[in-house]
């Protein structure tokens, strides 16, 4: 082994320091800079939480609106990347194009982008924050073949989404209350969750001193995987494909082979072995959503149903598998009329405050060394070339 110890998937390995999330697995317990995920949920906004995650306290009254303001300052995009949207096929996945197109902001915004200073790091994060929803209602838009309808900045961040994405010109639209309100809920949940997968590409990406824009198209990338955010559309498929309540013991059974690669989407965690803080606060807010949308879905029945029989079996209960925050989210984004395609772009809008918060943080270290992970080689030892008519 030599000098390193090997730690496949990094199941047992911190791979930096950080000062913005904890999670304790066993407890289920999440904070955001000391906050409650329970408390966040509760009484904060996205913008709030995103400027805790990035500025380690929350805003008085004063800076959450200075920085409200330059949050909306900057969700318009250039007009020449509305082009990038032409070239895809109607029918290209949404995370396909978020990932061509965030990290095409990296051609907008480079000459003149000083690595060093503090405050162009800090611009970027804020363009990426406000950028992205106006770049996600666009890729809906583009699927169904309407304009896409720019961003109107007397609207906070999730009505602002709501309105570029449901919007039509020509006719009016009032952004729905309830559904903002619940879109707010599910990003304050998404927008940070320490090293993940995605996050821990961000940093990888950026410890090379990469462009900021293209360290979020990576994240993105890492982020769409169906054992990561991409696992909120896979439940809704899932739910889809098993259809009725007497079908769950036979997709039970496929997601106990061991020569089945079919897992129950939505369920377990690497770092959770309890329960996930945010599933209990998504459960209950799934109730009310479908109640005060007034949405009768026979798949959040065959969801709670899919649950309550899993948490049961000696299987699930033996590995501690539980539901995870995706159990749920995509039936409130359905209920929100929101497209399955378009669930993991949701996760990606959120995450965007974690990853930034993440990225500003690695840059500000000044130990921080570009990241480099070993291996254990265990291929061919030496041997002579032999020329290809020997062969
Ligand atoms: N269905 C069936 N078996 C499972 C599942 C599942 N969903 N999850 C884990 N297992 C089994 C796994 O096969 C292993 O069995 P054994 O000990 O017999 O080999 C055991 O449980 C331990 O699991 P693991 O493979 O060590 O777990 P991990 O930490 O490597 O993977 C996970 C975690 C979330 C990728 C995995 O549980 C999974 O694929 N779940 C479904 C996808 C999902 O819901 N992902 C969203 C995660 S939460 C949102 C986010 O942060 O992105």
């Amino acid at each position: 082994l030599g000098y390193f110890t090997h730690d496949p998937s990094f199941g047992t390995t911190a791979s930096c320091e950080s000062e913005i999330t904890f999670i304790d697995g066993d407890k289920g317990v999440l904070l955001h800079r000391g906050y409650p995920i329970e408390q966040l949920a509760e009484n904060s906004n996205y913008i709030e939480t995103a400027y805790l995650l990035i500025h380690g306290e929350l805003p008085n009254a004063e800076e959450f609106a200075t920085f409200s303001n330059i949050i909306r300052r900057h969700t318009m995009i250039n007009e020449s990347l509305k082009k990038f949207f032409d070239g895809f096929r109607h029918d290209a996945h949404p995370m396909s194009m978020m990932m061509g197109v965030v990290g095409s902001l990296a051609a907008f915004y480079h000459d003149g982008l000083n690595m060093n200073d503090e405050e162009h790091l800090m611009v970027s994060a804020h363009r990426l924050i406000s950028k992205l929803p106006t770049i996600a209602a666009a890729c809906y838009k583009h699927s169904i073949g309407e304009p896409i309808v720019y961003p109107r900045n007397d609207l906070d961040y999730c009505e602002n989404l709501l309105y570029m994405m449901f919007s039509v010109p020509c006719e009016d639209y009032v952004v729905s209350p309830i559904a903002a309100k619940a879109l707010n809920l599910l990003f304050i949940l998404h927008a940070d969750h320490e090293q993940n997968a995605s996050t821990s590409t961000v940093r990888l990406v950026g410890s090379t001193g990469a462009n900021p824009f293209a360290c979020i198209s990576a994240g993105i990338a890492a982020l769409w995987g169906p054992a990561h955010g991409g696992a909120n559309e896979g439940v809704l498929t899932m739910l889809d494909e098993i259809g009725s309540v007497e079908n769950i013991p036979k997709f039970l059974e496929k997601a106990k082979d061991k020569n089945d690669p079919f897992k129950l989407m939505g369920f377990g965690h690497r770092v959770y072995k309890n329960f996930d803080p945010r599933a209990t606060i998504i459960r209950k807010v799934c109730y009310e959503v479908l109640e005060e949308t007034g949405t009768q879905d026979p798949m959040f029945e065959l969801a709670m149903k899919l649950e309550e029989i899993a948490l049961k079996d000696e299987y699930f209960v033996e590995r501690k598998l539980y539901p995870n925050v995706d159990f749920y989210s995509g039936v409130i984004y359905k209920a929100l009329g929101i497209p399955v395609s378009m669930f993991t772009v949701m996760f990606a809008l959120a995450r965007t405050s974690g990853w930034v918060s993440h990225w500003l943080e690695m840059m500000a270290d000044p130990k921080g060394r570009i990241g480099r992970p070993r291996q254990l080689y265990k291929g061919s030892p030496k041997r002579d070339y032999v020329s290809l008519d020997e062969r």
